[in-house]
């Protein structure tokens, strides 16, 4: 594996490898990598030729008040991790690199950031949109992965790339999870053991949703509120910023009665970590 730090230096080996008419998979990433990550790196490595893995601690997709000083980083065992996974090139760039000059420029896709994340983190999809943009620039990939886990990041994107004509195809593979169910998370590193106990309501709760809409419960306000009620029986969770049932490909929130496929979503707060997880609904 080579490890890169300047942009243009990755997009020429990216040109070379595609000249010989390989394919290159990209995965994106902040770092301090799990299963997760890891996953969306093994799909890359077997459906493309080339696997280019992005470590990159963006801090315009934070708001003033978040975690970016506290964002966990370890650079050392991310980049062991990656190598043995086969990965081809890791490109880690320095904040100059990334956000060269006057920094004037953003990316904005509008409507479907609106809700969910975007409602409580007001700054955010347009820094990820600004750095997936300015990453897509540098490594020119055929395939980018992302994780379910962030399923509005990934429609976003998906709707950036097809918004602004880039030739790159945007696959979103479902959330790995730790053996009791906990959806992994570079944060859950903020969790102390009973704040570790706790977060796993989140799941409890998108379950015990999934269970009414199963049995055939039709009202959302229903279906959200017995959501609700899983999580306020916790007492290390909250406060929770959203629990919300939208339909999958245009993010809007699902109304009376509820229709199949649907996206059932929670972001809540354990301790000072801020988790998000979803259920995806599938028609039958
Ligand atoms: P990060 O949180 O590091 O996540 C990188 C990718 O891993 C994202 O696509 C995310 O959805 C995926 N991922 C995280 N946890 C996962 C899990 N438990 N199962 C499967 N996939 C998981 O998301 C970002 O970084 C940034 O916003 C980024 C896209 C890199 C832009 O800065």
């Amino acid at each position: 594996m080579d490890t890169l730090v300047l942009p243009e230096e990755v997009t020429q080996r990216s040109r070379e490898a595609r000249a010989k008419g390989r394919r290159i998979g990209f995965v994106p990433t902040m770092g301090y990598l799990h299963e997760g990550h890891l996953s969306l790196v093994r799909a890359a490595r077997t459906q493309t030729d080339l696997c280019v893995v992005s470590i990159y601690v963006n801090p315009t997709q934070f708001g003033p008040d978040e975690d970016l000083e506290a964002y966990p980083r370890h650079m050392g065992r991310d980049s062991l991790l990656l190598e043995k996974e086969g990965v081809d090139i890791l490109f880690a760039p320095s904040d100059d690199a990334m956000y060269p000059g006057s920094d004037l420029t953003r990316v904005r896709v509008n409507r479907i950031t609106e809700g969910l994340c975007g409602a409580f983190r007001p700054v955010h999809f347009e820094g990820v949109c600004t750095i997936v943009a300015k990453l897509f620039h540098v490594v020119e990939p055929d395939v980018a992965y992302f994780g379910q886990k962030d399923f509005q990041q990934a429609v976003v994107l998906r709707t950036m790339a097809r918004d602004l004509l880039m030739p790159i195809e945007v696959r979103a593979l479902p959330t790995v999870r730790e053996e009791d169910g906990l959806a992994m998370s570079s944060r859950n590193a903020y969790l102390d053991e009973e704040e570790r106990k706790a977060a796993l309501s989140l799941l409890k709760a998108l379950k015990r949703g999934k269970t009414l809409v199963e049995e055939g419960e039709k009202d959302p306000e229903k279906i959200l509120l017995a959501v609700r009620r899983v999580l306020e029986s916790e007492p290390l969770v909250g406060p929770t910023d959203y629990v919300e049932m939208v339909n999958p490909d245009t993010l809007e929130t699902l109304t009376k009665p509820v229709t199949l496929p649907a996206l059932l979503a929670i972001a809540a707060y354990v301790g000072r970590a801020r988790l998000i997880d979803n259920l995806y609904l599938a028609k039958e």
